[in-house]
């Protein structure tokens, strides 16, 4: 589909903010309540129904607030739901899918080298996985491994690796990491939709008829909200992967997915204790273990580089394989079929130009293989190596 480039520009700019603002309410709002909840203390004078207690300071005045477990005795007027945060985060991230990976998706969903799909093939497996991942995981949620936090941690980890295992398999490695993203972003709204939200109403509609509501609905959320926060931070990293060629393009990136999901969620753990106050001798191995596990994914993810044993490159080869494989799209005036604009100002038309850019095309191109998107171009491995040993001799 052509969209004018300009209006898509605008479209996409405008998308992505709104879908920053709306996520970073939403973290806020679920990072707020789950280090309250660990803040929350036993006082002497609590009213009937109260778990615990907490003050706090925050903008020129004291806070005092309360944890009424499952629902306080009367139902007060003027109630905040928190939810829309949630929403619109989902609603926005799927409307940014659609311009920058379904309309595009020849270029930014497709690798021909990954598997030869088509864009409706394509964007089918997108949104059935996304469907499926949801039905999975909640299934396993309400499965006996339900009962159990550490079985259903576990369980959640697994599908997670799964799904990153599948869609490296599938998609462009960019493609992919937006998937595992948008996989657990999904999973996480739908717990506020069709799980922690109706929970709530459930308690306030049996409060309203005066009846005493059952604490299992304010469990299954607590226990929803709190996987939320575990898996916020590993999907900012997926989300904001995209231009990290040599990470989202590596051939086990699903050992990635799996290290930062582990990585992310001792995140959360390290921080909402730290914020809570509780001592460094308790929650500090967290910060060791992260150490360990950065370590391990910098160590794997270390390109290999090219080795090339044929006769030196000269320039005018250098710039005719790039000038066949990459000026499709990088030039003054692409004939892509999708791309009418050269991408970032990009373009290679002389020697000059390959030698300002060496690095970019090295990392893109040759240490990886993230460019031509999708190979669109066909480039083989030995125009890369060739391409490699000329940027070496620069
Ligand atoms: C099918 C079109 C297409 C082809 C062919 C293509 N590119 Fe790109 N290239 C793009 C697009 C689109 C972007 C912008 C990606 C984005 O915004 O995420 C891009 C971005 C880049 C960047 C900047 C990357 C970054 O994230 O900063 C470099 C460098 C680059 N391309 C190099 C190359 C080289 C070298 C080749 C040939 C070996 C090539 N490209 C072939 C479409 C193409």
């Amino acid at each position: 589909m052509n969209v004018d480039p300009f209006l898509a520009e605008w479209l996409n700019i405008l998308v992505r903010w709104g879908h920053l603002v709306a996520g970073i309410s939403w973290i806020g709002t679920s990072f707020y309540f789950v280090a309250l909840d660990l803040s929350l203390r036993k006082a002497a004078d609590m009213p009937l129904g109260v778990a615990g207690e907490a003050w706090e300071v925050h903008g020129g005045g004291f806070y005092h607030v309360r944890k009424y477990l499952s629902a306080p005795a009367q139902l007060p007027p003027d109630l905040i739901w928190f939810k829309w945060e949630a929403y619109l985060t989902w609603i926005t991230g799927f409307v940014l899918m659609i311009l920058q990976y379904y309309l595009a998706a020849d270029v930014y969903l497709v690798d021909a080298n990954v598997l030869a799909l088509s864009n409706v093939q394509a964007i089918c497996i997108s949104v059935a996985s996304l469907l499926v991942g949801w039905f999975i995981y909640d299934a396993l949620c309400r499965s006996p491994i339900g009962q159990h936090t550490g079985w259903l941690a576990f369980s959640v980890y697994v599908l997670i690796l799964l799904a990153a295992y599948g869609y490296s398999h599938v998609f462009s490695g960019r493609g992919a990491f937006i998937h595992v993203g948008a996989f657990v972003g999904t999973m996480m709204a739908a717990n506020v939709f069709a799980i922690i939200i109706p929970n709530q109403r459930k308690i306030t509609a049996s409060l309203l008829k005066g009846e005493t509501p059952d604490p299992k609905y304010g469990k299954i959320g607590k226990q929803r909200s709190t996987h939320n926060t575990f898996l916020t931070l590993p999907v900012l990293f997926m989300m904001t992967s995209n231009h990290y060629a040599l990470i989202t393009g590596h051939p086990q990136a699903w050992a990635v997915v799996g290290l930062i999901v582990l990585i992310g969620g001792l995140g959360r753990y390290f921080l909402l204790r730290h914020e809570v106050g509780d001592d460094m001798a308790e929650i500090g191995w967290a910060v060791a273990v992260i150490g360990m596990l950065l370590a391990g994914v910098v160590m794997l993810t270390q390109p290999k580089t090219v080795a090339y044993t044929g006769a030196k490159v000269t320039d005018a080869e250098a710039l005719n394989i790039v000038q066949t494989r990459c000026a499709t799209c990088h030039s003054a005036a692409p004939t892509d079929d999708t791309i009418k604009q050269a991408p970032k100002g990009i373009m290679f038309a002389s020697v000059d130009d390959l030698k300002k850019y060496a690095k970019q095309i090295e990392t893109q191109a040759v240490s990886s293989s993230a460019m031509p998107l999708g190979n669109k171009t066909h480039m083989t491995p030995e125009e890369r190596a060739k391409l490699g040993a000329w940027i070496a001799a620069q």
